[in-house]
């Protein structure tokens, strides 16, 4: 099958490479340095979130599926384009694409189906400064602020300190809205379910690792690396979070017409008192989906087509599970100064090889010169997924992957997994 691929992350990365594993012919639009040598695969120069370029590109090249990896193009309306012109696409419609591009809209959407989520105020108006200090003198203790609209991950406030909450706060509010919520102790996961628009079919449980620095120090990232499958999300919890998020979620979304074909990214904290949503997103996780994939058996491609055409209860795999004998534990190598100001387009003097049976190293928008230098591109530059039969194995290979990563200033969390 010839699949295009929007995006040129390490997400995008891991796309194209169980695509092309699977025998399928990904063409990654742009893609990144690390795709144009993936066997194959290519890369094809395209803006991912123009909708006429990309309906264009997909007839020119005879694309039978598009997997659109960001948000951007979601939001920017690629997926109705394709489908207006009867190219089948993995990836939701804008409608539904607020779903993560408003969270206003989805904290709204959870309260109206009865998702379990935080206790949320919000403030939309740009003159509630004093209002939302109020709000912050009458909670005190720890509190998260959000913006409502995408931020890459780092639009998240948690802090106890009123001085920092209200600049914060006064910052979102001067062109966006902004959610106030209660903090949630617990566990993180990331729960991916693929939905055809009437059934889903839930993959293996991630656990992302936020912060910039070891022992969840620092500020949030996109996500600092990953482990798949995450150890405790065992039957009954997977159960659970199927029953009162997942199926809410899909039931909602059917009730409101906003028929649904790709991927839900549920960020789920597991509290006390059971697992409440933290968000939703439109797309795969990065650095999730890097350590996801290695994982799943092979068949991967046939879900994501049977989703965007309609017909999961066709697929023949349906309850898409780990392979027993296989964990993946993935570290993010980061620009020096991420998530903060970084230098970009860092010459990389040495990388470890792409692929052998104890990992796999993805690429984030990185370029390769025409004297051959590779480049970063990004922030979060290289994704070192470690294999194994079990979680300590595949972490010890993904360590050494990582740290075979060498130009300056390249850094990444050693605690991930551990
Ligand atoms: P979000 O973009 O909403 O997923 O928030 C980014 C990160 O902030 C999450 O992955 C959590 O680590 C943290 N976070 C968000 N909301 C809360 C909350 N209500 N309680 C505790 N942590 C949160
Ligand atoms: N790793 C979190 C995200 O993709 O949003």
């Amino acid at each position: 099958m010839k699949v295009m691929v929007l995006g040129s992350g390490g997400r995008e990365h891991a796309l194209a490479w169980k695509l092309a594993r699977e025998g399928h012919e990904p063409v990654c639009a742009p893609g990144n340095a690390g795709t144009a040598e993936l066997r194959g695969a290519r890369n094809l120069q395209l803006d991912p979130d123009d909708p006429a370029a990309v309906v264009a590109a997909a007839r020119e090249t005879g694309t039978e599926l598009v997997v659109v990896g960001p948000e951007a193009p979601l939001v920017a309306g690629v997926a109705d384009a394709l489908r207006a012109e009867g190219v089948p696409c993995f990836g939701p419609g804008a409608a539904a694409a607020r779903l993560e591009s408003s969270k206003a809209f989805a904290r709204a959407f959870m309260e109206r189906h009865g998702v379990p989520c935080a206790r949320t105020a919000r403030f939309s108006d740009p003159a509630a400064g004093t209002e939302l200090e109020r709000f912050i003198a009458a909670h005190p203790g720890r509190l998260v602020l959000k913006k409502s609209g995408l931020a890459a991950g780092k639009g998240v406030l948690e802090s106890d300190d009123p001085v920092e909450l209200l600049s914060f706060g006064r910052a979102v509010l001067a062109d966006d809205e902004l959610l106030a919520e209660e903090f949630l102790e617990g566990f993180e996961l990331s729960v991916f379910a693929l939905s055809d628009g009437r059934d889903f079919a839930i993959l293996p449980a991630a656990r992302d690792h936020k912060k910039a620095f070891e022992g969840d120090a620092g500020p949030n990232t996109g996500g600092m690396g990953a482990v798949a499958p995450e150890p405790r999300a065992d039957l009954a919890l997977m159960a659970e979070i199927r029953k009162r998020l997942v199926e809410p979620t899909f039931s909602g979304m059917s009730a409101e017409g906003l028929a649904y074909r790709g991927v839900v990214f549920f960020g789920v904290m597991v509290t006390a008192s059971g697992p409440k949503l933290l968000e939703y997103n439109v797309r795969f996780g990065d650095p999730e989906t890097q350590s996801l994939l290695p994982i799943l058996p092979e068949g991967f491609g046939e879900l994501l087509r049977d989703a965007a055409e309609g017909r999961l209860d066709q697929a023949p795999i349906r309850t898409f599970e780990a392979r027993p004998d296989r964990a993946a534990c993935g570290f993010v190598v980061a620009a020096p100064g991420y998530p903060g100001a970084y230098p970009k387009g860092l010459a990389v003097r040495s990388l470890p090889e792409a692929e052998n049976p104890d990992g796999l190293l993805f690429h984030a928008s990185t370029t390769r010169a025409s004297d051959g230098i590779l480049h970063t591109g990004g922030g979060r530059c290289f994704a070192a997924v470690g294999l194994g039969a079990d979680s300590v194995r595949a972490r010890e290979n993904g360590l050494a992957l990582a740290a075979a990563v060498d130009f300056d200033g390249a850094r990444f969390r050693r605690d991930i997994g551990a």
